[in-house]
């Protein structure tokens, strides 16, 4: 038997790849599982989308090993979404790279900026691959709370109080939230530059969720100075259904892109031509995409917070993204209660200690269901 890396024992089997085998395994005994636990959009991309990849593979250079920068025209559609959605603008050729998925991407960023002893600022609660990716380059996760007192947000003066900067390099912020769904004012974009630039630390807005149920989506990169020192994240997976294509998008300085391409250039050799094509589509829709796609998810939120009330939960009703996070009564624990609920009505909902310890109390609901799945959640636990 070869043993394994070192670096393996300092991370886990994701959660989710755990706990669906547990939870297919009880379908597979014939339980009638409703899944509200995971975030895979379940609606369709647009057609527009779909026509171009089969439309593509007549093309002369559809198979062939495609550019590690993707083609120009992506790049254009790229500078082209965020000019239109963020008023920000990017140069297509030196402060955009295509990605294989945004996930990725905090692989690739974390290889190209971190050392082995580094510190990482990261969110509690927060997206788990922020932890796992900085263990697996040995560097030093370090967690600044976000708390509901707060609306989620990090204080930065009790940070610099309580945490030794000297040695941070990079530092993770996901607004709009997840799995929280706050979403940031302002303010919060100036004073994380300030703050940026006080410790010569780079900070990746992980920018995923804007276009779900938010009327106003935001990008670090449009506030002063931001260049600087930040990227920024964005993804096709939730705004246009195709989580399952891996398209996902750096921006930022041309040096920063500089440097992440040396580590992407050795490691994947190019975005298959046709998921190109189809993401150019994607990204030229007209705003008819993001009204129809959010009618279905603000009917969907409706009855899960029907749901969330059936299970003595509180919400904020003014919270965005693909998830409802809920509060549990006093005292109930986040694990303990998802278990109970996932043995006696076949619901799987999201433990919010997944996210962080600052995610005890809390359960996380994806809008990843038909309507009609809800409807049987509430009936059952009603
Ligand atoms: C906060 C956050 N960031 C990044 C991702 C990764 O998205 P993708 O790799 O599909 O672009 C997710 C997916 O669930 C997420 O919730």
């Amino acid at each position: 038997m070869i043993s394994v890396a070192d670096r393996l024992h300092t991370v886990e089997e994701y959660y989710f790849s755990r706990k669906l085998k547990e939870v297919n395994l009880l379908k597979e005994h014939g339980k009638p599982i409703i899944n509200l636990g995971i975030g895979s959009p379940d609606l369709q991309p647009p057609s527009r989308v779909v026509s171009a990849i089969v439309d593509s593979m007549q093309d002369a250079t559809a198979h062939k090993y495609q550019s590690y920068q993707g083609l120009p025209e992506l790049r254009q559609a790229m500078a082209d979404f965020y000019k239109k959605h963020f008023s920000v603008s990017l140069s297509p050729k030196t402060e955009i790279l295509p990605l294989m998925g945004s996930k990725e991407g905090i692989m690739h960023i974390s290889m190209a900026f971190l050392n082995e002893g580094d510190g990482v600022l990261i969110p509690n609660p927060g997206y788990p691959t922020y932890t796992s990716v900085t263990k697996l380059v040995g560097a030093t996760p370090l967690f600044y709370d976000l708390k509901e007192k707060n609306n989620w947000l990090p204080d930065f003066v009790e940070l610099e109080k309580t945490h030794d900067l000297s040695k941070v390099k990079i530092m993770w912020i996901n607004y709009p939230h997840m799995p929280t769904g706050t979403v940031a004012p302002n303010k919060f974009y100036e004073d994380v530059i300030e703050f940026a630039k006080r410790h010569n630390i780079l900070v990746v807005n992980d920018n995923p969720y804007s276009f779900i149920l938010n009327q106003f989506p935001r990008s670090i990169l449009k506030y002063k100075n931001a260049k600087d020192h930040c990227l920024e994240l964005n993804s096709l997976s939730k705004t246009f259904n195709m989580a399952g294509w891996r398209v996902g998008m750096v921006m930022g300085k041309s040096e920063y892109l500089d440097s992440i391409i040396k580590v992407k250039s050795n490691m994947d050799s190019g975005m298959f031509y046709g998921i190109q094509k189809g993401a150019i589509e994607a990204l030229n829709c007209s705003d008819m995409w993001y009204l129809s796609l959010n009618s279905v998810y603000e009917k969907r939120r409706t009855l899960v917070w029907e749901l969330a009330e059936a299970l003595n939960c509180t919400y904020d009703k003014n919270a965005t993204g693909l998830f409802v996070w809920a509060k549990l009564p006093e005292f109930v624990k986040s694990e303990e209660f998802i278990d109970t609920v996932l043995k006696n009505d076949s619901i799987f909902i999201a433990p919010g200690t997944i996210f962080g310890s600052n995610g005890e109390g809390y359960i996380r609901f994806s809008l990843c269901a038909e309507t009609e799945e809800i409807e049987e959640a509430i009936a059952r636990v009603k």
